[in-house]
């Protein structure tokens, strides 16, 4: 990372309640032709805590890269609390702070070296520095850890302190890339628990995760991203909503009357004369609507489950097995 030269001077355009990120039909084409991301617009808003959920080779990395000034973007466009990434690049980085995936810190330093001498890097006083790195050591729970060797850290310890470096600039965004990839549940319960403190306290973080489970319980919006382009983007809690809904295709036997029946918890549309879509509450019985279709004269002849984008995106994400979504048979009763 480079280090931020001059004093910051605010952009023209930066407004006081500018979203933390936004990002505007970002392009972005490696020297291999590879087309990483391919108009790419987004919105975190200031203290948020936002996931960028998405499979291997999404892009999540490659957004992260242009974000952070790692990687140049091929088109569009990036501000950061109203500060434009290309235009006042140095007053934008120093808004960031980044946990990259990997451990890149020295293992032969001191924990409390490592902090004071990133700080300094970044034109922080060594005296200002050493006081920051108390701050954020206890907070990562690493006080006590402030003068061993590095290397003898516990993997967890050595997570943490990636983001106490971080947090060493006082950044505004924190933005994090996989903070628990390969981390036991345990380590990563307690990065959550660093992370919320972190956020409680006004940072706005954005991180990227494998984990689903993750975004749940840190997360208050998030986007999910596929092949360069954002599939899904919205409140945790209208995600996990669509989440627990099921969609299936219904093919009838002969035509649907003009009235479809009202079927309690579940959506009924017809989407031709003889195909019926229906969604309903995972947990709900089956049997039960396939009766209420009967007394309404109804004949089910086969079903199909009805493919969920953002499902089979999950399923993926997850490594659960995917469900084909080809033809089922119906209940014995309706056969
Ligand atoms: N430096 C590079 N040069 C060429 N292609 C690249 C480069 N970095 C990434 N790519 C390609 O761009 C696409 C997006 O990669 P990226 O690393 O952004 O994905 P990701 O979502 O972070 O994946 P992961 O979850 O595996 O970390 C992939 O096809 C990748 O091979
Ligand atoms: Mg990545």
């Amino acid at each position: 990372m480079t280090p931020a030269t001059a004093s910051p001077t605010a952009s023209p355009n930066a407004a006081h309640a500018a979203p933390a990120l936004s990002v505007r039909e970002l392009r972005k084409t490696y020297d291999n032709k590879v087309q990483a991301l391919k108009g790419v617009s987004l919105d975190v808003a200031p203290g948020d805590f936002f996931a960028l959920l998405g499979p291997n080779g999404a892009g999540k990395s490659t957004l992260i890269g242009i974000v952070s000034s790692l990687v140049n973007l091929s088109e569009g466009s990036v501000s950061i609390f109203g500060v434009d990434l290309q235009r006042h690049r140095d007053a934008a980085m120093r808004l960031i702070g980044l946990v990259p995936q990997e451990l890149n810190f020295n293992m032969f330093e001191k924990p409390v070296d490592i902090l004071v001498n990133y700080a300094g890097f970044y034109g922080v006083p060594r005296e200002e520095a050493l006081k920051r790195a108390e701050v954020e050591l206890k907070r990562a729970h690493l006080w006590e850890k402030a003068t061993v060797m590095s290397r003898t850290l516990s993997g967890g310890m050595k997570r943490r302190l990636m983001i106490a470096r971080a947090m060493m600039t006082q950044p505004r965004l924190l933005i994090l890339d996989e903070p628990t990839a390969g981390v036991d549940i345990e380590i990563r319960r307690g990065m959550w628990k660093t992370l919320k403190e972190i956020n409680a306290a006004g940072t706005t973080i954005i991180l990227t995760t494998h984990y689903l489970e993750e975004a749940e319980s840190l997360c208050r919006n998030l986007a999910i991203i596929d092949r360069g382009r954002i599939v899904e983007q919205g409140p945790m809690k209208a995600l996990l909503a669509k989440l627990d809904v099921e969609g299936f295709l219904l093919d009838i036997d002969g035509t649907l009357p003009a009235q479809l029946p009202l079927i309690e918890g579940t959506t009924l549309t017809a989407t031709d004369d003889h195909t019926l879509d229906i969604e309903m509450p995972r947990a709900m019985d089956l049997n039960r609507v396939f009766a209420a279709l009967g007394d309404a004269g109804i004949r089910v002849r086969s079903m199909r489950t009805k493919s969920n984008r953002l499902e089979e995106l999950f399923v993926r994400l997850t490594g659960e097995n995917a469900q084909d979504g080809t033809a089922q048979t119906p209940p014995e009763q309706v056969a």
